[in-house]
């Protein structure tokens, strides 16, 4: 299949896209937000772009003018890539709002002389432990695996842990590698304690997490400091599923005809980048990224997992999901510690 340049203006934003692709999708791959209020189905008529140069197979809609026709106005939902393009973008027809990070605290602050605080326990869902485990002997001849699991119960105050295949295939190396001098870093999920991974050395100073707001127009990371507890750098942008729709019952229809995996794949493309542009600024690496929380709405959470949202809009309105357990970043398609 060939592939076409697109050439946005004002913006002077460029994106390489595959023929056929429609411009409102050209312009969400350019990372650029427009007024898409129907999500795409030709019936808002907000999605308006004047083609200046190049080929577009355009549908023809009531929601244009003649004029607008003469002047080169597409629906940008309804025209399709035919060859190179530069097509520019009028005012109206980019989303307006601003993006403010910090939106959500503020107004909790504000709240904050009338509620009371609760102090949370300090119990992040990553935790590492920095252990010299004793070397074994004749005498002291138990196996890897038990060593460092009974060290890291006594640490850590867990009655159990388990490991996965993957670490312990490591285990035997990476502990003689460092004269059994290691970082164990722990996952809990719900009462189930895991050797997620293991790290030469100490690099228990080393732990970071990113902490999503899925919302349904933005999309915010904040990156924290879990040995610290202290955010130190949030970054947003907004959420690229309104190709598909401002309100999430148009984006649950897209969700219904072309497949829970492309609302997916939007909300994580987002949080990837988000997470990327955090871990280049604060010069961190992604593998100290050890986990992710996500909040949203029941429908956000959905998309965000990749989960059939189609039952919570029809009667008796149910979930897949009200409470998911933990899962493997890599599983949902997160780029941080693949463990
Ligand atoms: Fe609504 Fe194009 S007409 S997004």
């Amino acid at each position: 299949m060939s592939s076409y340049n697109i050439v946005f203006l004002p913006l002077n934003k460029k994106v390489k896209v595959k023929s056929g692709i429609s411009l409102l999708e050209a312009a969400s791959q350019a990372g650029i937000i427009i007024n898409s209020v129907c999500g795409g189905d030709g019936i808002c008529g907000r999605c308006k772009m004047i083609v200046k140069r190049g080929k577009v197979n355009s549908r023809t809609s009531a929601l244009l003018t003649r004029e607008e026709i003469r002047n080169g106005v597409v629906l940008a939902c309804a025209a399709y890539v035919e060859s190179d393009v530069v097509v520019e973008i009028p005012g109206e027809t980019l989303a307006e709002e601003k993006i403010v990070v910090d939106q959500d605290a503020q107004r909790f602050r504000a709240l904050r002389s009338g509620i009371t605080q609760r102090q949370f326990a300090k119990s992040p869902l990553v935790f590492k432990i920095f252990l010299k485990l004793d070397r074994p002997t004749l005498e002291n001849n138990l196996a890897d695996s038990q060593r460092i699991q009974r060290m890291i119960e006594k640490r850590a105050g867990i009655s159990a842990i388990q490991t996965g295949l993957k670490i312990l295939q490591q285990l035997p190396v990476v502990l003689r590698k460092n004269d059994f001098a290691v970082t164990a870093v722990v996952g809990r999920r719900r009462d189930i304690a895991e050797l997620i991974d293991i790290e030469g050395g100490d690099t228990a100073d080393r732990n970071y997490a990113a902490v999503v707001d899925v919302g349904t127009t933005t999309v915010v990371v904040h990156l924290i400091d879990v040995v610290k507890m202290t955010t130190i750098d949030a970054q947003a942008c907004f959420n690229s599923q309104v190709v598909y729709g401002r309100e999430v019952t148009s984006r649950i229809i897209a969700g219904e005809k072309k497949g829970a995996a492309v609302l997916q794949e939007k909300i994580i493309a987002d949080i990837n980048q988000l997470i990327s542009a955090l871990v280049l600024r604060n010069e961190i690496s992604l593998k100290d990224i050890t986990f992710v929380v996500c909040a949203g709405n029941a429908i956000m959470t959905h998309f965000l997992l990749g989960l059939p949202a189609d039952n919570i809009r029809r009667n008796p309105y149910i979930a897949a999901s009200i409470e998911p357990s933990p899962f493997r970043a890599a599983e949902v398609g997160i780029k941080i510690n693949p463990r």
